[in-house]
């Protein structure tokens, strides 16, 4: 079976550290080790992306591999050629490949069907890669991750589900603040409810941003319009008005709290100008990591020893 990363709970709790640390030990060492080499891997986006996508075909590139560019215009999916005969036929050339879909039926409908790992790299659902990355960053800059309190502000969008699966798998105390109709979906923070139990993390959601900002040591916000939503990006500016991130926001938290951001932004919406350019902005390092934690899954998933 191949070892497939369609969402962080594909994965333990030991390995999403192993991957934290793996994530740090590269981002020390990015060069001379090549666990891809000779291998060719599928690079399949159906959505825009500038850090994910450049930052995999870089990794795959200072890991000795190919990366093949799938645009699926330029395929037969956009002539109607099956998901599974698509993902049939692409193993049989291919040692893995990284997917950006809508729907998460459709990044598991290609898995069933690969006979090599799939990464997803974002679907409307979950951005595993992302809150792997972003984890990595505050364990780079907190030093550990123990006695934690995350708080998330804003839409309960695929980063706030795979941020909200990391937590619980981390043992770490989350707080969600979202508006009535916005929140995580009810399945996510059952899983997340369920892992919580072995792992001893918290998981409260609510709708006041700033009781969930209070002594935090992460603020974390997101787009209000995600991609594919660009229809109710009016409703959604009303909906989360009051949701912005500023500093009357990280006043509340630690002093040193730091603000998170998957990135793209939009200053004066979600969050700031003066939080995201401010000081406690870790927004860069975030960004930076999506190319270490990507490496050490494409280690963990499709490297020499799988
Ligand atoms: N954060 C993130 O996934 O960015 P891209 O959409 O640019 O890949
Ligand atoms: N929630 C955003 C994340 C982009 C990286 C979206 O899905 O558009």
């Amino acid at each position: 079976m191949p070892r497939n990363f369609l969402r962080l709970d594909n994965f333990t709790p030991d390995d999403l550290r192993g991957l934290l640390n793996e994530s740090l030990r590269l981002k020390a060492y990015p060069y001379g080790e090549t666990p891809l080499a000779g291998k060719s891997i599928g690079i399949l986006f159906a959505k825009a992306s500038t850090r994910t996508r450049v930052a995999f075909e870089v990794g795959i590139h200072q890991f000795g591999g190919k990366a093949i560019s799938l645009n699926p215009g330029d395929i037969q999916i956009s002539r109607g050629e099956s998901l599974s005969d698509t993902a049939k036929v692409l193993s049989r050339y291919i040692d893995g490949m990284v997917v950006r879909a809508g729907d998460q039926s459709v990044i598991e409908e290609l898995a069933d069907a690969a006979t090599v790992p799939v990464i997803n790299a974002l679907t409307d659902k979950f951005h595993p890669c992302q809150a792997v990355a972003d984890f990595a960053a505050l364990l780079e800059k907190k030093g550990n991750l123990e006695d934690m309190k995350l708080t998330y502000i804003g839409d309960g969008n695929n980063v706030a589900n795979s941020l909200i699966i990391g937590a619980a798998m981390l043992g770490i105390d989350m707080h969600v603040a979202s508006p009535e109709g916005y929140r995580p979906e009810n399945d996510v923070l059952e899983t997340a409810t369920t892992i919580i139990k072995e792992t001893g993390g918290k998981i409260t959601v609510g709708s006041d941003p700033k009781e969930a900002a209070k002594e935090a040591d992460a603020i974390y916000t997101d787009v209000w319009t995600s991609m594919g939503q660009e229809e109710e990006a009016g409703r959604r500016i009303e909906a989360f008005a009051g949701y912005t991130v500023n500093d009357a926001i990280m006043a509340v938290a630690k002093s040193d709290c730091v603000a998170m951001h998957c990135l793209p932004a939009h200053r004066g919406e979600e969050i700031t100008a003066s939080v995201i350019d401010g000081p406690r902005s870790i927004v860069w390092d975030q960004a930076e990591f999506k190319l270490h934690a990507q490496k050490a899954i494409m280690k963990m998933t499709m490297g020499d020893e799988n």
